[in-house]
């Protein structure tokens, strides 16, 4: 079945996307640093997990921590934690590296971590990772998934351990995916010359949307192999409004499956209320309401000028040049707008619908 609600894990349960895999697998193969950007939904994990399938790898999922204000050390820790509750009962010797790390206990099945100052270091967790795909003659992939998120983390700073297995640990590939590009390489910090990782190069993969032929095969062959009738107006009305979404098409082609009347409805309704909450989200976090107006007044595209006359009209006094492009420029890095030559637009179509009627 093609259509499915969950990232797909095996390459066989991908459509397309042989280029972004090819390019991936010989990332990982000679690279020390990978990034995966896309828009959400667009398959980022799903590329990254299939093309590692089988691989050795350690996959961290940081959209555990989507919804909180800041995370600890310790709750990075526990994410790892749980990958390695996984996979130590199927690898003995990975078990033995592990136990020798500071701050870890293994025994039996268990995994435990000190908590606190005592807490392990992740350079020495990512040691024990090497030495281990070094004795295997493998090279083990290091995947943190919506990386951006730890842009939160308070306490401790994970690029001085990042910036170690950058430059000196060969069998690690590191992998981040981010939904926000802009958050990602200001958490990366590749381009401050105080950060661990200045000037390192990342090899970056972007993962687009479908161009709507390629959504119409998508959508037709899931049909298919469902054994499913479904009118070609309805695909082509649904390539139209979710505008090459292959997470959105695969979500319509299921709810399809069902009920083909409502399903494009219901569709672009659920889009519709997860981009709002996800952005109203973002303008509590932030405290500033100013971020809707942006938003609207930028659904179809506004020069950075535009987005001045219509604020300062709709407060009735001026906002000042720096608020303007703070306001522009943190969109931009919370992935809600793309600059696009000198217009910045609404990336996303259900955000681009939702903002119509939007109150948070
Ligand atoms: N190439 C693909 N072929 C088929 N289904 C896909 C493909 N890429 C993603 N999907 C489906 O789309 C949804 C979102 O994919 P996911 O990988 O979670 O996106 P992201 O990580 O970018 O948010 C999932 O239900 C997944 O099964
Ligand atoms: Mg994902």
């Amino acid at each position: 079945m093609l259509f499915r609600d969950r990232p797909a894990e095996r390459l066989e349960e991908l459509f397309d996307r042989e280029w972004e895999v090819r390019r991936l697998v010989e990332a990982v193969g000679g690279r020390a640093l990978t990034l995966v950007l896309g828009m959400r939904r667009v398959g980022k994990t799903s590329v990254v997990k299939a093309a590692t399938y089988g691989r050795l790898r350690v996959y961290i999922d940081a959209r555990v921590f989507e919804e909180r204000p800041y995370i600890s050390y310790d709750d990075f820790l526990n994410a790892l934690r749980d990958e390695l509750r996984r996979l130590l009962p199927l690898h003995k010797r990975l078990a033995e590296l592990v136990a020798r790390v500071r701050g870890v206990s293994v025994a039996g099945v268990d995994v435990r971590f000190e908590v606190g100052r005592n807490a392990p270091r992740l350079a020495e967790l990512l040691e024990a990772f090497d030495q281990w795909a070094g004795e295997r003659g493998e090279r083990l992939i290091f995947i943190i998934d919506e990386a951006q998120e730890l842009v939160k983390l308070r306490g401790r700073n994970l690029l001085p351990a990042l910036g170690y297995a950058y430059d000196h640990l060969r069998n690690v590939a590191m992998v981040f995916t981010g939904s926000k590009a802009g958050l990602l390489l200001r958490f990366l910090r590749l381009e401050d010359p105080h950060s661990p990782l200045f000037g390192r190069y990342a090899e970056r993969i972007d993962i687009g949307p479908f161009p709507p032929e390629l959504s119409a095969r998508f959508l037709e062959e899931g049909f298919r192999q469902a054994g499913a009738e479904i009118g070609r107006d309805l695909v082509e009305r649904a390539v139209e409004l979710l505008d090459g979404v292959v997470g959105w098409l695969a979500y319509f082609g299921l709810r399809a499956l069902k009920s083909p009347g409502t399903a494009l409805d219901e569709t672009v309704e659920y889009a519709k209320r997860l981009a709002a909450s996800e952005f109203c989200h973002f303008v509590q976090y932030t405290g500033s309401r100013r971020y809707i107006h942006v938003a609207k007044i930028c659904r179809q595209g506004a020069r950075w000028s535009d987005v001045k006359r219509y604020l300062t009209a709709a407060e009735g006094r001026e906002v000042s040049d720096p608020e303007v492009t703070k306001l522009l420029t943190n969109l931009v890095n919370y992935g809600f707008l793309e600059k696009r030559g000198d217009l910045y637009i609404v990336a996303d179509p259900a955000l681009r619908l939702a903002l119509g009627d939007l109150r948070c």
